[in-house]
């Protein structure tokens, strides 16, 4: 049956002309068919350049919004329209706008999980692989505003030594992570670095052996000789890691609720591979931005765009 869904789906993407763009949170079935899987940067990166008339992006809405922001021409669709993000949804536009009139005079960036209308109040979007080089980009008494990631914007603040004003949003999967589960597989294995995601709490940052975007995980872990690692993000991950390295120990976090599979994101786990070949076979749901709102968050985008690529990111 799988066969046969994949097969319908490499048929319907030539006929198109789509490409298929999928994070590392996605189900394994839907990275192996994809045509390139990355983090969120990556995925804008790809958006912005791509020359099939149709993305379908398989990731979380705020993915596909940013896709259409940059390639306005293209029709992009995602597997399933529900799959939001909790950290976007602890921001909501008209707050954060309040927020921003409160304190005057800051430079607004807002990390990339976030609505087109926060996009659309904001001088720079950043994500995970870039936020550092772009805040040390700005003039070091620059008084900024960082949304909504309290956690991200903490560690940010501590390597770069800066002050920002910090929204007061979370991650319900990398703010559920339990240090002391975690504490207690690292004295079972001992020799396992632990890796782990900023959007996870200080207290579980201050005890990694490595910080980073999902890119920056997999590249560590592949790059590192040691060969076993906790891994302290959403566990969709740990695919592309085994893949790349079929000889290393990757063991995921656990949360603090054994009972829940909080280390696994509930939207991004909405998509499913066949969901994905209805997608492509009925063109729908499809993602639209009002075109007010498209012109207004794309400058803040592309700026994050310039920025990463000057850095060669
Ligand atoms: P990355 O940009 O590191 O892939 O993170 C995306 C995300 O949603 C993390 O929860
Ligand atoms: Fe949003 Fe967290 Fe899911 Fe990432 S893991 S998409 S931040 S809810």
């Amino acid at each position: 049956m799988k066969e046969t869904i994949i097969d319908q789906i490499n048929i319907l993407r030539k006929e198109k002309n789509a490409i298929i763009l999928a994070h590392y949170y996605q189900e394994a079935e839907i990275q192996d068919v994809a045509d390139f899987v990355g983090d969120s940067l990556a995925l804008a990166q790809w958006a912005a350049k791509t020359t099939a008339d149709i993305i379908v992006l398989c990731g979380v809405h705020f993915m596909g919004e940013t896709a259409k922001i940059l390639s306005p021409n293209k029709r992009v669709f995602i597997p399933d329209l529900k799959a939001g993000c909790s950290l976007a949804d602890s921001c909501p536009a008209p707050e954060f706008e309040k927020f921003i009139a409160n304190n005057p005079g800051h430079t607004v960036i807002s990390y990339v999980n976030t609505t087109a209308a926060v996009k659309a109040l904001t001088d720079i979007v950043v994500t995970s692989t870039n936020a550092r080089q772009i805040v040390e980009s700005l003039p070091e008494d620059e008084k900024i505003i960082f949304g909504p990631d309290k956690h991200l914007g903490d560690y940010i603040n501590k390597i770069t030594g800066r002050n920002m004003l910090l929204w007061d949003g979370v991650c319900h999967v990398h703010a559920q992570f339990s240090l002391e589960k975690i504490l207690d597989l690292k004295r079972e294995h001992p020799q396992a670095l632990i890796l782990a995601h900023p959007e996870c709490p200080a207290y579980l940052l201050e005890v990694s052996d490595h910080v980073g975007s999902t890119s920056s995980i997999l590249k560590f872990a592949t790059q590192s000789l040691n060969k076993e690692f906790i891994v302290a993000t959403e566990a969709g991950i740990l695919h592309q890691m085994q893949k790349d390295n079929p000889d290393k120990i990757f063991i995921p976090a656990p949360p603090e609720d054994a009972t829940c599979a909080c280390n696994e994101c509930f939207y991004m786990k909405m998509n499913t591979l066949e969901k994905l070949y209805l997608c492509l076979k009925n063109e729908q749901p499809e993602i639209f931005v009002e075109e007010e709102v498209r012109v207004k968050s794309v400058k803040s985008i592309e700026r994050m765009l310039e920025i990463s690529e000057r850095y060669g990111l």
